[in-house]
C-alpha cells in the first residue's frame, strides 16, 4: 500500500517499490540530457564531412566521369559506386601526399614516378586540361 505523503511525497509504510523508482527518475533524466547533448556534438562533425567547396564538387564530378577521369574504374573513392581495385583505394590523401606538387605529378603523368604504370597520363595526354587536373587534386584533399 503506497500513502503520498505532502512533505516527502511518499511515506515510508508500504513503500519500497516507489523508492528505487523516484531514485532512478533523475538518472534517466541526465541519461536523456547527456544523450541529446552528444547527438548535438557528433551532428556538426558529419556535417562537415560531406560538406565541399565548388571546386572540389567540380574535382569530383571530373574524376567520377566516365569520359573525364573515370578514376572509379581503378580506385576506390568515398561513396563511389561500383569501383574497381586496379590502383589502390584514394584515403587519407592529405595525410599520404602533404607535398601537393607529388599529387598533382601523379595524375598530370604517373609514368614520372612510375614508367611501366597502367594509369593513364591525364594531361600530358590531353585527357584533363591543367585546370581540370587542379580541381581533381583539390577533392582529393578532401578525402
Ligand atoms: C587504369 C587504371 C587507373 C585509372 C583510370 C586511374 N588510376 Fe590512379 N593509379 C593506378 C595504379 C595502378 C596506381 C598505382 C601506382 C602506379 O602504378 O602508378 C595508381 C596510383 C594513383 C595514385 C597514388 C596512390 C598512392 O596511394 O600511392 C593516385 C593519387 C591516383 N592514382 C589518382 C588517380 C586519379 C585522381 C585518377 C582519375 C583522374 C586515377 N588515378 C585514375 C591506376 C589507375
Amino acid at each position: 500500500m503506497i500513502k503520498i505523503n505532502s512533505s516527502s511525497g511518499v511515506s515510508s509504510t508500504g513503500s519500497v517499490a516507489a523508492a528505487p523508482m523516484n531514485a532512478v527518475m533523475p538518472l534517466f533524466a541526465v541519461f536523456a540530457v547527456t544523450l541529446i547533448l552528444i547527438c548535438l556534438s557528433i551532428q556538426p562533425a558529419v556535417a562537415e564531412e560531406v560538406a565541399l567547396s565548388a571546386v572540389q564538387n567540380q574535382g569530383k564530378q571530373l574524376a567520377f566521369e566516365r569520359s573525364k577521369g573515370n578514376c572509379l574504374a581503378c580506385h576506390q573513392m568515398a561513396d563511389g559506386a561500383l569501383a574497381g581495385n586496379v590502383g589502390p583505394p584514394l584515403l587519407q590523401m592529405q595525410a599520404r601526399f602533404p607535398d601537393r606538387a607529388v599529387l598533382r605529378e601523379q595524375i598530370a603523368d604517373a609514368r614520372i614516378r612510375n614508367p611501366g604504370t597502367i594509369m593513364p597520363p591525364f594531361e600530358a595526354h590531353g585527357i584533363l586540361s591543367a585546370e581540370e587536373v587542379d580541381a581533381i587534386v583539390e577533392y582529393l584533399y578532401a578525402l
